[in-house]
Formats: C-alpha cells, sequence, structure tokens
C-alpha cells in the first residue's frame, strides 16, 4: 500500500515513527505543511482549506490511503478531506478514542485529554468518548508545547515549569490521551510528572492497532520508500525527520 501521512508540520513523523516500527506499508509520503503551522490556534474554516489543499497535494501520487496525523484536523477537517480525496482517509482522533476504550475497562476511568486550543475547543474527543460510555473526562489545552517541541526541548527546566503551570491544579488521571502529535516527543517528561500508573494514549500506536483491525497486512516492508514534503523548507523537515526516525 501507498501512505500519504498529513501533519501541519513536523508532528505528524511521530506516527511515520509507529507505521515504520511495525513495517506495514510499502512507500510514505510525507507532507507538513511547514509554511503554515501552528494550526492549533486557527479557526475551522482555515484548517479545513489548508487540509482540502493537502488532499489536492496527495493527488499526485496514487495513494491508496491518507493518515492524518495531525489531531487538530482530524477534529475539524475529516469529511471535508474525504469528500475531496479519491482514497480513503483515517484521522487519529477516531483511533485515538478507539485505543482509550481497548486499554480502559472502567468507564469511570478519569480520562485527560490534551490538545491545541483547536482541537481542545472542538470537543472531537469529548463527543466520542461520551458514546463509548465515558464520563469522567477534563481537556486542557496545552499549545504552549507545540513550539516547545519544535525547538526541540524534550526535557529540563522550561518544560518541566510548562507542565506544572498546565496541570498543577489537576487530579492525577488514569490516562492522558497525547491529543496532538507532537506530544509523543515530550511523553516521558508527561509521564514523570503524573507516574507510572498513568495511562498515556499516543496517536502513532492507536492509529496502528486501529489499521490492524480494519485492513490485513499480510507482507512485511523493512525497507520502505519514503518521501518527506513540507511547504516551506523541506530541508529543515528531512533533517528533523532523519534523527526521529533514525534514518
Ligand atoms: N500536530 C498538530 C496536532 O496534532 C498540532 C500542531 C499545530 O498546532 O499545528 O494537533
Amino acid at each position: 500500500m501507498k501512505l500519504g501521512v498529513f501533519d501541519s508540520g513536523i508532528g505528524g513523523l511521530t506516527v511515520v515513527k509507529s507505521l515504520l516500527e511495525h513495517e506495514l506499508f510499502e512507500e510514505i509520503i510525507y507532507f507538513g505543511d511547514t509554511a503554515r503551522v501552528p494550526y492549533g490556534i486557527k479557526d475551522k474554516n482555515t484548517i479545513i482549506r489548508y487540509a482540502i489543499e493537502a488532499v489536492e497535494f496527495f493527488k499526485n501520487f496514487e495513494l491508496d490511503l491518507i493518515i492524518v496525523a495531525c489531531n487538530t484536523v482530524s477534529a475539524y477537517a475529516l469529511e471535508e478531506m474525504r469528500e475531496s480525496s479519491a482514497c480513503p482517509v483515517i484521522g487519529v482522533v477516531e483511533s485515538g478514542v478507539l485505543a482509550t476504550s481497548n486499554a480502559l475497562k472502567d468507564k469511570n476511568s478519569n480520562i485527560l485529554i490534551l490538545g491545541t486550543k483547536a482541537t481542545v475547543n472542538s470537543k472531537a474527543y469529548e463527543t466520542s468518548l461520551h458514546k463509548q460510555g465515558f464520563v469522567n473526562l477534563q481537556a486542557k489545552a496545552t499549545g504552549l508545547f507545540v513550539p516547545m517541541v519544535e525547538e526541540g526541548i524534550y526535557e529540563g527546566e522550561i518544560l518541566d515549569a510548562t507542565l506544572k503551570h498546565y496541570f498543577k491544579d489537576l487530579e492525577t488521571p488514569h490516562a492522558v490521551i497525547l491529543g496532538c502529535t507532537h506530544f509523543p516527543l515530550i511523553s516521558n517528561a508527561i509521564q514523570n510528572y503524573f507516574g507510572k500508573d498513568t495511562i498515556l494514549i499516543h496517536s502513532g500506536e492507536a492509529i496502528v492497532e486501529h489499521l490492524e483491525k480494519e485492513f490485513t497486512f499480510e507482507t512485511k516492508y523493512k525497507n520502505p520508500k519514503l518521501k518527506f514534503f513540507a511547504s516551506e523548507n523541506p530541508e529543515a523537515l528531512r533533517a528533523v525527520a532523519k534523527m526521529w526516525l533514525n534514518l
């Protein structure tokens, strides 16, 4: 299968990392809209417009599937992307909900949803988790984590102070949904903050779980073809991809 992966920037590379670990695809075309990141502070219509432009970009590649490796886009523009795409489009929010529901047996579990301002305002996770019967939900927009990850800050004093700033008044949750594909890069710090009993839900792992449920993957691809595109400074994105994905 030939796959397209879309994110507003470099965050979606954390999803590519999970896909590569599971050796599911023969070819992966990644597109990061680095010229217009962050999406998480933009309004719904702008996010939809950018997402449809990404579908147009992918039309050059005859893909079998597009993964929206951005929670913000998945929360607002999935239907519109599906309408304008010739191949199926799946998003990380539905996968994250599925993974949460598989991980937590108790519907009273306290779930903390982290995301950009746009993702949190959309209530996409809450709406779907409520449908699954979960009642004890809290959501927190933690947008500052996005530029920090883009800056390569994955640990240390600044991150610790930011974690405290966002989380100091919260009860320790049973599960944290890392509802932004940038956040797995700081998952160690989040895990240390809440302690080892808190389960972290990661968009990349969630999408693999979802794909393996929906599709049959008969062949493993150890050395898939990878192509990385960006709307601005593609060399910088490729350098980050090389580092994060050990290419
Ligand atoms: N990686 C995007 C997400 O998962 C967020 C980054 C942004 O604000 O563009 O929501």
